[in-house]
């Protein structure tokens, strides 16, 4: 394993043995696999999730680990191709990122979409442009339409707790004050379609996802002998839902203007999951979300505090299967 960009580079088998790996680290811990070892770590956005994992997930298994966050304590790294450096940045990715590969083994990158240009986001182009710059072993930690470490930990979580190859997924838009990335919908529907799921889409008009995110997720559900619906219809794609996962991201129609995205988000503040949203839905539905949630903005106390909730076990199933990427990448 050389590069851990995106789920859609593995077969369903090499999924299936990453995820074993990862419960065979857990069942026997492996302290020192990768003693002398280091990852770096580059956030150019914030975490809390995938920075702690990530460094908790090389330290136990004997590694180190160095996290670079530009700006808070290092220089700000400029990634606009051909810039006149005359701002803030005192320091080009062109230069800070070969830096930074040349001091570990496996490097990380964060990088969010810059929000304003839909084709350049989809087509993944500020990370394409930064990864060809690394001569190492990759880990995409979150890039502006993929987040494969969180899709990692969905399909196991949804193995975890039982759910059947051909279940009823249902990815649902909910509230969020501002517009999100598409990451985490994206790498979400696709890893269900791949594992084989129903999936169906569900977001208000506006909000579809994307055709080359749809035609990706399209792909994975005709390998696997899954489906794809999408539809802003909220109770006929909850009927018999096996799993909703709830997630924020902006609207598509307006990609890019905030007082369009803003005008238009403000007709759905109801689009917040509470009780009454599994009231047709499989007697076991479990509510998903890959967290920062914001409580009774997207999702109700009642359904976050109650027994529906796989939240925290999706966080923890961050830490699990990380692991098993990092060994897979150290080891060769
Ligand atoms: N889900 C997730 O990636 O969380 P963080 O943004 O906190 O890392």
């Amino acid at each position: 394993l050389k590069r851990f960009i995106d789920l859609a580079d593995f077969s369903r088998d090499e999924i299936v043995s990453l995820l074993q790996l990862s419960t065979r680290l857990q069942a026997q811990p492996e302290p020192q696999a990768l003693a002398g070892k280091v990852l770096g770590l580059l956030f150019m956005n914030p975490s809390l999730r995938t920075l702690a994992s990530m460094q908790s997930g090389i330290a136990r298994l004997g590694g180190a680990s160095f996290v670079i966050t530009p700006g808070q304590g290092t220089w700000q790294l400029e990634t606009r191709p051909n810039a006149v450096m005359d701002g803030t940045a005192a320091e080009h990715i062109r230069e800070g990122l070969q830096v930074l590969a040349s001091y570990c083994d496996v490097l990380g990158i964060r990088s969010f979409a810059d929000g304003r240009n839909l084709a350049n986001d989809v087509a993944e182009t500020k990370f394409t442009e930064m990864a060809a710059l690394v001569d190492k072993p990759l880990i995409n930690l979150e890039s502006a339409a993929n987040h494969p470490c969180q899709a990692l930990a969905d399909w196991k979580t949804l193995d975890d707790l039982g759910v059947p190859q051909r279940a009823k997924f249902v990815l649902s838009w909910v509230y969020h004050p501002r517009a999100l990335p598409l990451a985490v919908p994206a790498a979400a529907a696709h890893m269900a379609a791949m594992r084989g799921m129903d999936v169906v889409v569900l977001r208000p008009e506006g909000f579809a996802l994307p055709p080359a995110i749809m035609e990706r997720v399209r792909r994975a559900a005709a390998a696997s002998g899954g489906s794809v619906t999408e539809t802003a219809e909220r109770a006929d794609a909850l009927s018999g839902a096996n799993i909703i996962y709830a997630k924020e991201w902006g609207c598509t129609t307006h990609y890019g203007d905030e007082t369009a995205d803003a005008t238009l988000r403000r007709r759905y503040t109801d689009w917040c999951v509470r009780d009454d949203w599994f009231s047709s839905a499989a007697a076991d539905c479990r509510l998903m979300h890959c967290l920062p949630v914001r409580r009774n903005v997207a999702v109700a106390d009642a359904v976050l505090d109650g027994p529906r909730s796989a939240v925290l076990r999706q966080a923890h199933n961050r830490l699990t299967v990380q692991m098993a990427v990092l060994h897979r990448l150290f080891i060769q």
